[in-house]
């Protein structure tokens, strides 16, 4: 009867083996393997216990075949369990992981709202025949001011008001030189918008801030009027502003535009509670007829060509569109603030 026991010990530490390696399996592909290796119906170490029956005694067989059954069956049993357990992620070797929690939100990055206006603005323009330009922030006296018909007694040339660096180089305190050197590398038609950074001495309060977007915009060419100019910006301000914005152009003064507007718009806005009002006029840019002069500067002949050009604060139009009223809110970088203009 040795013969029956040591099988039917056999059997148990096969059991034994068995279910130390299940407890240990630690995904679905492993399991596989030890449920092939142990209760595969092949070549499974317990099946081919069972298969072998046959050959044995018949009064050994109804022993070993119930012991043999049992151990398939807790096998099995601790195969399912184990599966379970890995499929919820509870328990197992890895008390403290429960992969049953919901995942922590994944940080993604939005565009900046000064970013997503500039971006709007542009889609208008281009859309209208413009393309886009840039040029350096470090500038010179030139073309920040002299090529613009700004000679260099004029009160904005002040160090007052621009951060001059030791070289003598400047902070451009406008986008308007990239009309300079546009114009100087390119025959009209010129037609461009120009975002970019510019620098003015300014202390920092709810509507200015010493560095902020500009965004430049020339056209020049054969017979532009000053009913293009009108006609382009008011388009621009109706699409960007609501189809019942009215545009209002005030004289004004640039020493690189001749005659100067200031443009102004009165939007229709949506109230709390979803009634409509119109606001206050509201002044979006600087604009004009690019002076003849500065047409000269850059070699064009201004007896053949015309044209306009204009300057905005994406900051400021960011502003008054999602209705901020300290700019400096869009620069401190804040996340609980700009996450609330979150898009892609
Ligand atoms: N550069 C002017 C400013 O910074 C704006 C402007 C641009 C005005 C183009 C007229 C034409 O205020």
């Amino acid at each position: 009867m040795s013969g029956l026991e040591t099988s039917v010990e056999a059997l148990k530490r096969l059991e034994a083996e068995a279910l130390e390696a299940v407890a240990g399996a630690e995904d679905a592909g492993s399991l596989e393997d030890l449920r092939v290796l142990y209760v595969g119906r092949k070549d499974g170490k317990i099946s081919g216990v069972l298969r072998g029956l046959g050959k044995l005694p018949p009064q050994d067989r109804p022993v070993l075949g119930a012991e043999a059954n049992r151990v398939k069956a807790s096998v099995q049993r601790a195969l399912e369990e184990r599966k379970d357990e890995l499929a919820s992620g509870r328990k197992g070797r890895h008390p403290g992981l429960d992969l049953s929690l919901p995942g922590r939100p994944v940080w993604r990055g939005g565009r900046h709202p000064v970013t997503q206006v500039v971006d709007e603005i542009w889609e208008i323009f281009r859309s209208l025949g413009f393309t886009r330009a840039r040029g350096p922030e470090v500038e010179t006296d030139w073309y920040n001011f002299v090529a613009l018909n700004t000679p260099l007694d004029h009160p904005v040339v002040d160090e007052a008001d621009t951060l001059y660096l030791k070289s003598g180089l400047l902070l451009r305190t406008h986008t308007s030189p990239v009309q300079i050197r546009i114009m100087e590398r390119y025959e009209p038609p010129v037609r461009i918008i120009a975002p970019g950074m510019v620098y003015r001495r300014d202390t920092p309060d709810a509507t200015h801030t010493p560095a902020f977007l500009q965004l430049e915009g020339l056209v020049v060419d054969e017979g532009i009027t000053f009913v293009d100019f009108k006609a382009t910006l008011a388009e621009f301000a109706r699409r960007f502003w609501g189809p019942g914005t009215k545009v209002r152009f005030r004289p004004s003064f640039f020493p690189f535009t001749e005659p100067s507007a200031e443009v102004d718009v009165k939007r229709v806005a949506t109230r709390p509670d979803g009634s409509l009002e119109e606001t206050d006029w509201l002044e979006i840019m600087g604009a004009g007829m690019v002076d003849p002069a500065v047409l000269e500067n850059v070699g064009y002949d201004p007896e053949r060509y015309t044209g306009y050009a204009f300057g905005m604060g994406p900051a400021r139009m960011a502003a008054l569109k999602f209705g901020i009223r300290d700019i400096r809110m869009f620069y401190d970088n804040d996340i609980r603030f700009l996450s609330q203009f979150a898009q892609p």
